[in-house]
């Protein structure tokens, strides 16, 4: 298989968990400490030598695909007050990757926003990563990924553990493990009920995958909530051409869920010489008054 140059970032969701926030303001621009969520999830592909990013947007989200673009009015304001460290830091984020766009005109679910991005991806392997799922590691997360599937020459989806009362909110699959952490995957399902789920193993929104996954969404009906399932087309690619899953090493935050958020706040701010300090004093103060 040859190197994964493109991913696909479905970012056109209403973000109706992190309402009143995301009134106006998309899920993937609320900020984690101080750079927007999707910031940190291009900044991951990145780090694994992905050079072309797709976003899957809707009319509300251009300014996704201005973060990454110059801003000159910012850039020269910036240059005649002499704050050249913010200079390089915002001309720094325009320079991380090629930007292009394609509109998902209507939500349709993950398949369907993945199928938008069809004509852009030209027939290679590719990347998925979900612009809301923050996934923290040595090295890169969706890199653990395309290591396994250029080795196997395989589509690789990453998984998870998690504890029982949330496989309801996750695809999770059933798989044999053949080396530690890599399962062969055999089944999969999107958000059962706890009762039918095959295992905890759920997938994190970072996917290595094959041009045929797109023949597969072709075929594939409205699924669970209705919607076209890129789950329910990972199954039949996996039953038809063979699939292995990782278990991602790292820390993971789901960006639209309130307590994560925040916790994905407190992570980073901390990893910060200059706030560690005052940050802990804060929340030590905080947790005493419990
Ligand atoms: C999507 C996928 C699901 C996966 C999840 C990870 O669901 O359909 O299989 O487990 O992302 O974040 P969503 O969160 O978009 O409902």
């Amino acid at each position: 298989m040859q190197e994964i140059r493109k991913v696909i970032i479905p970012v056109a969701g209403w973000g109706t968990r992190s309402l009143p926030a995301t009134k106006n303001i998309p899920k993937e621009m609320l900020p984690i400490y101080n750079k927007p969520v999707i910031q940190y999830v291009v900044e991951e592909a990145q780090r694994a030598h992905i050079q072309d990013v797709i976003f899957v947007t809707n009319r509300d989200k251009n300014v996704i695909e201005d973060h990454f673009d110059y801003n000159l009015q910012l850039e020269s304001v910036l240059e005649r007050a002499g704050k050249l460290e913010k200079l390089e830091e915002v001309r720094k984020v325009a320079e991380m990757v090629n930007i292009m766009s394609v509109r998902q005109k209507k939500q349709l679910g993950l398949g369907h926003a993945v199928m938008c991005a069809r004509e852009l991806v030209r027939g290679e392997p590719f990347a998925v990563m979900v612009g809301d799922d923050l996934m923290f590691s040595g090295v890169p997360g969706i890199r653990q990924l395309i290591d396994v599937a250029m080795a196997e020459k395989m589509p690789v989806i990453g998984v998870m553990e998690v504890p029982w009362e949330k496989v309801s909110r996750y695809g999770i699959i059933q798989g044999e493990e053949v080396s530690p952490g890599v399962y062969r995957v055999h089944d999969m399902v999107e958000k059962p009920a706890r009762e039918n789920a095959p295992s905890r193993l759920a997938i994190v929104g970072r996917y290595v995958l094959t041009p045929d996954i797109f023949d597969h969404l072709d075929k594939v009906q409205p699924g669970h909530g209705g919607e076209i399932q890129l789950t329910d087309a990972l199954k039949t690619l996996a039953q038809e051409r063979g699939m292995m899953a990782v278990r991602m090493a790292g820390m993971r935050f789901d960006a639209g869920d309130w307590s994560e958020f925040l916790s994905a706040n407190i992570y980073f701010a901390l990893q910060d010489e200059d706030l560690r300090y005052e940050l802990l004093a804060q929340l030590r103060k905080f947790v005493q008054f419990q």
